[in-house]
């Protein structure tokens, strides 16, 4: 395993050339902002509309992806995963010879959606964490940590670049790590869908379920079953299992040592893989769950090959199931009015003039800014 760091940086690398951010979203804006604060000529290439106007307020150069990517060295493809490849089609004549192509995510090069020029160098950098982390810690002096990869490097200077740009919005402080386009993308997806959304959303929902079916308070288990996950998530991010058993209680521990391995046990890992769990990906979304193989992962290509062709729509089935989720959130609110203003919250509360409620772990009040404004 190859960690680098700031020591590995070759400066110029990147030194004076154009860097085309194209999108302005949760990583878009962490990269641009980042990068110009590192000193590198950044332009932004996204639509005219909310992104356009934002990118304006926080003082980049915005323009029109097609006009942005003309004279730019490296073009940072960070518009949404499904988007990527109608937007390369559209560019694709327009990249500047030689230029380099980023990606934050390796899915559209491992599942050959995008097939660049053979004259460009095609690099990975995708950071470990959300964009507004990774804005966050450059302004603190510190840095999510990122992986990278290469796929295409005919100017032999792919990986240095590709460093110096992970440099740029702080990654080189966490730690970059080498890897290849398909580790990234099967890892990462293995990883939101059994792990950290479909694993952990799941286990909250059952939980919360199995305390409100025995007749505890709908916010009790709220509050035990999801709010409180964030204290044991934070103990678990900065030092591990063994940190967290340091800082839990002796019955905490008992429970996590005795019970967790019923709870989440042999079962569950047999639904996980499928023969060679490396190469092996994803549900077949598209189809819902209709046709369920017996494990949670299927075939690269037919499902994601069949989910980029047409695009994903939950499903009704999946819907009503994001709706059943949904009315879980719903006693967090309440509980926060009731332990505000030490009354129940009627259905309909008068409506502050602006929200007071800041609470950033409840997901529910975070979806819509108008149930944030009458629940607060
Ligand atoms: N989000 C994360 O935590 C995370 C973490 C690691 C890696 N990544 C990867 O980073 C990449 C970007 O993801 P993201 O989550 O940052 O995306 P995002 O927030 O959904 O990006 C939205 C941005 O893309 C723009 N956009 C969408 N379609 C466009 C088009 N056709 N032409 C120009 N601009 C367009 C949007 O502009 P409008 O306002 O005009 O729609 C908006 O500025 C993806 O490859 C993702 O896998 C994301």
């Amino acid at each position: 395993m190859r960690l680098y760091s700031q020591k590995d940086v070759d400066k110029k690398a990147l030194r004076g050339a154009r860097i085309a951010v194209l999108g302005y979203g949760s990583q878009g804006r962490a990269h641009a902002l980042n990068l110009r604060d590192s000193g590198y000529d950044v332009v932004v290439g996204v639509r005219k509309g909310d992104s356009w106007t934002k990118a304006k307020k926080d003082g980049l150069q915005v323009m029109e992806p097609r006009t942005a990517v003309k004279g730019a060295q490296l073009v940072a493809m960070l518009v949404p995963d499904l988007t990527q490849k109608p937007l390369y089609a559209e560019l694709k004549t327009l990249l500047e010879k030689g230029a380099t192509l980023l990606f934050a995510h390796g899915f559209n090069i491992h599942f050959k959606q995008i097939k660049p020029r053979k004259d460009l160098d095609v690099v990975l950098i995708a950071p470990k964490g959300p964009g507004d982390l990774v804005r966050r810690q450059y302004q603190q002096g510190r840095g999510v940590p990122c992986l990278m990869a290469v796929a295409q490097n005919p100017s032999k200077r792919a990986k240095a670049k590709a460093l110096a740009y992970a440099d740029g919005i702080g990654g080189t402080r966490g730690g970059v790590l080498e890897t290849s386009f398909a580790e990234e993308t099967e890892t990462d997806l293995f990883g939101e869908q059994a792990v950290l959304c479909g694993g952990a959303t799941e286990l909250v929902v059952k939980g919360y379920e199995t305390l409100v079916e025995a007749g505890y308070q709908p916010a009790v288990a709220y509050y035990e079953c999801l709010h409180e996950l964030k204290l044991i998530v934070d103990l678990l991010h900065e030092g591990g299992i063994t940190k967290m058993h340091r800082f839990i209680s002796e019955t905490a521990k008992y429970g996590d040592l005795t019970r967790g391995p019923r709870i989440v046990n042999k079962a569950t890992k047999k639904e996980m893989p499928h023969r060679n769990s490396a190469r092996q990906i994803c549900a077949p979304m598209d189809r819902g769950e209709q046709r369920r193989p017996p494990q949670v992962f299927e075939t690269v290509e037919s499902g994601f090959g069949a989910l980029h062709r047409k695009g994903w729509r939950p499903t009704a089935r999946q819907n009503a199931l994001a709706g059943r989720r949904r009315k879980l959130d719903h006693p967090c609110p309440r509980a926060h009015y009731s332990t505000r203003y030490g009354r129940p919250m009627k259905s309909s509360p008068r409506r502050p003039t602006r929200p007071r409620c800041s609470t950033s772990t409840c997901t529910w009040f975070m979806r819509s800014p108008r149930r944030r404004l009458s629940a607060c």
